[in-house]
């Protein structure tokens, strides 16, 4: 059985680059390549519900075999808020900026910053369901660094590192970070099925 094409399920154009940028052996497609151009659901109260409901929306309506992502920040001193509620965590006015600049405020008076990015990919193969998951640790920062990335990239600086993800180039970010080990795994998987493993 030959994979070529798979979709990303995704209305997140930095997501669907940062994708495009780690897996060069499979052709990405886009939702805007297929016309779908509504917000995908994500009602669930985890990351696998998240990435599975907006996959089997794809494949639902497409029937071609495509993943999604979901991707939570998990903060120790905030009981690991926001989690599953990164997206919306400032509310009604939600932005990155806004997000970040809630978290900032929250985390003003504790000395623990130690925070992790976890991502969990739900791939639909010919009508199967699969999961590969990432996580990286790292700490949340004073104040925002870096232009580069998206969401809360600037205030994230994973371990060993001295640079945020917003300070990385994107082939660093993909090396280390939550969804490129996410992305790692499918491929592995990707290519045995591929051979027929
Ligand atoms: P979702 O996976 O698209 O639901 O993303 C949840 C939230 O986490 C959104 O606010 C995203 O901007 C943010 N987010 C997802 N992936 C990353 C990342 O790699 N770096 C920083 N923020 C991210």
């Amino acid at each position: 059985m030959k994979i070529k094409k798979i979709v990303f399920a995704t209305g997140n154009l930095n997501k669907l680059k940062e994708i495009k940028s780690a897996i060069n052996i499979f052709e990405i497609v886009g939702l805007k390549d297929l016309g779908i151009t509504e917000e995908l659901p994500e009602t669930g109260t985890t990351l696998k519900e998240n990435a599975l409901q907006k996959a089997k929306y794809v494949y639902n309506k497409t029937g071609l075999n495509c993943f999604s992502d979901d991707t939570g920040l998990e903060i120790e001193s905030l009981n690991n808020r926001p989690g599953v509620y990164s997206a919306m965590y400032s509310g009604a006015d939600c932005n990155a900026e806004n997000n970040m600049r809630k978290v900032l405020s929250e985390l003003k008076t504790f000395q623990n910053r130690k925070a992790k990015f976890k991502t969990v990919i739900a791939l639909i193969l010919n009508d199967k369901e699969y999961f590969f998951e990432g996580t990286v640790n790292g700490k949340i920062l004073q104040k925002k660094k870096g232009n580069d990335g998206f969401g809360y990239d600037p205030i994230f600086k994973p371990e060993g590192y001295k640079e945020t993800f917003a300070q990385m180039s994107i082939e660093l970010k993909n090396k280390i970070s939550h969804r490129g080990l996410a992305v790692y795994k499918l491929v592995s998987f990707l290519n045995q099925e591929e051979l027929g493993l």
